[in-house]
């Protein structure tokens, strides 16, 4: 089983970013966490962070994967963009956050992607990344 992990805007700064909202974690620290607690899925890692290079990543992740777990960033309050190519696809999306959003600034309650996701992970830091894949992976056995 192939799933597609895409990373938005300023995730590739995790560690350094603000870390008392972020945690310590690297981006790279989540990947090789997820390839080594999933041994047998194949992972495809995606970080961009420009909202037309995620567009393109999540059609190349529904031709080349059964699941995507997207954290948009802060795209996920803005881009129309990214909401239309998730509902566009077949495979089953998964939004995670880091931090929990509606315990922040109001202009981060609204997710324009969530509504169109299969399912949303929030504000349990890195280990929100792991439970995705865990869904995924139940969802699709
Ligand atoms: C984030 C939350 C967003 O509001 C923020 O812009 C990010 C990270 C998170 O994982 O908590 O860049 O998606």
């Amino acid at each position: 089983m192939t799933i597609s992990i895409i990373h938005g805007v300023n995730l590739s700064h995790l560690g350094q970013r603000e870390p008392e909202i972020y945690g310590s974690e690297t981006l790279e620290d989540i990947n090789k966490g997820l390839q080594s607690e999933f041994p047998d899925i194949k992972f495809q890692f995606v970080q961009s962070d420009i909202e037309g290079e995620l567009v393109q990543a999540i059609w190349k992740a529904a031709k080349k994967s059964q699941g995507i777990v997207l954290n948009p960033g802060a795209y996920t309050h803005t881009s129309v963009a990214i909401r239309d190519a998730v509902a566009a696809i077949d495979i089953p999306v998964i939004e995670v956050h880091l931090s929990n959003l509606h315990a922040r600034e109001p202009f981060r309650h609204e997710s324009l992607t969530a509504p169109v996701c299969w399912g949303q992970i929030q504000g349990l830091g890195a280990r929100s990344y792991p439970l995705a894949v865990r869904a995924l992976i139940d969802r699709l056995a």
